[in-house]
């Protein structure tokens, strides 16, 4: 069977790949500082995919230390090695998210983002271990106005955080053209991840002042925030308010299985490749969806646009549905029930996981 490290796989996208990776009998090898995950979150894959999957051959083990340390992730691989296994693949989430945060300590995010993944690569290719899918995020492309954002749309990062996506991409394709050695390297450009495992066990971690819309309306919906504020209604689009593509995280964490399983059967590739649904819903439609299908009412404030926002970004998803057996299976209402259940679960049982 092969072996996988998956880095941030306690986080909010690479906890729910665990568990598809699990269900698919890949063995994971966890690296997370838990700077921004809860450890307790390793336990609720484990009782999730137990009690779906009773039979599962449960092959996962965790490393907790931090990627801008070399030494560590050295220890790590040589720790592995000494046992006599590899490395199949490397899927690596970990880094930091908030581009609000990044905009105030771009120092800290190239450190995190940038410094880490270099570190990575390194003793990747120490250890003759030459597959990675990056996550780099839909946040490097230029506006495109309404039109389906493909791989090839001209990119234009605006923050420090989508710059060091960016500027990985970029480290990722001068590798590849290196002759020295074959690499195989996917970055998944991410939508608008949201919702959480159908249990409702594991799901994102929400900050308590949210900048993006799903959790904001989590948080009017739990109370624990008044109003929702939906940043202008004068856009170009079906009802003003910007629309975006969003997709189950689960339809989301299946990609990677996708990918890792097409990077597995191909020695030397470079692919950038959307995932997303190729649907645009806007920021009113998803708040009368998630009303309706959780019965709760979110009240809401329309304010001005704030700068640096866009109308319209919808993913043209044709590039990965054709190379990848895969595609998304669920649908905005699947979104907002799963991830109330998380938000419900989380308030009941705040100081423990499943
Ligand atoms: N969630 C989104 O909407 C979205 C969209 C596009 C791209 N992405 C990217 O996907 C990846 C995963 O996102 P997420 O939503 O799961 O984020 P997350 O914050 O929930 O998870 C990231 C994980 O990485 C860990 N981590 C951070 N820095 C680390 C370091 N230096 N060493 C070891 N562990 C470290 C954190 O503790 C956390 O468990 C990130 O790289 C993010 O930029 C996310």
């Amino acid at each position: 069977m092969k072996n996988i490290l998956v880095t941030g796989g306690a986080g909010f996208i690479g906890s729910h790949t665990i568990i598809e990776l699990l269900k698919e009998g890949f063995n994971v090898f966890v690296i997370d500082s838990f700077a921004n995950s809860n450890p307790g979150t390793i336990n609720s894959i484990k009782a999730l995919c137990l009690k779906e999957f009773p039979k599962i051959d449960l092959k996962l083990r965790v490393f907790k230390g931090d990627l801008r340390n070399l030494q560590f992730i050295k220890d790590t691989f040589d720790a592995i090695y000494k046992e006599g296994l590899k490395f199949d693949g490397v899927i690596h989430f970990a880094g930091l998210k908030s581009i609000k945060e990044s905009i105030d300590f771009p120092i800290k995010y190239w450190d995190s983002n940038v410094k880490s993944t270099i570190n990575l690569l390194k003793i990747m290719d120490e250890y003759n271990c030459h597959k990675i899918i990056f996550s780099s995020s839909a946040s490097i492309y230029k506006y495109a106005n309404n039109t389906l954002i493909k791989e090839n749309s001209e990119l234009k990062p605006l923050t420090p955080y989508s710059t060091t996506k960016s500027v990985i991409e970029n480290l990722l394709r001068n590798l590849y053209e290196s002759d020295s050695t074959y690499w195989s390297i996917l970055n998944l450009r991410y939508f608008n991840p949201i919702g959480s495992h159908h249990s409702g066990r594991i799901g994102e971690l929400i900050s308590n002042k949210p900048s993006n819309i799903f959790p904001s309306i989590l948080k009017v919906a739990i109370g624990e925030m008044k109003t929702l504020k939906i940043f202008g209604n004068d856009w170009d689009t079906i009802d003003g308010t910007g629309v975006r593509d969003y997709i189950h995280i689960t339809d989301l964490a299946r990609s990677h299985v996708a990918a890792l399983t097409m990077s597995l059967n191909i020695d030397k590739q470079f692919l950038n490749l959307n995932i997303g649904t190729g649907i645009g819903t806007s920021v009113l439609q998803l708040v009368k969806t998630f009303s309706k299908v959780n019965k709760i009412d979110i009240p809401y404030k329309i304010k001005n646009r704030r700068p640096g926002d866009i109308g319209t970004c919808v993913a043209c998803n044709s590039l990965a549905l054709s190379l990848m057996d895969w595609q998304p299976t669920k649908n905005i209402e699947d979104m907002c029930k799963d991830g109330w259940k998380w938000m419900k679960y989380r308030k009941e049982n705040i100081h423990g996981y499943y």
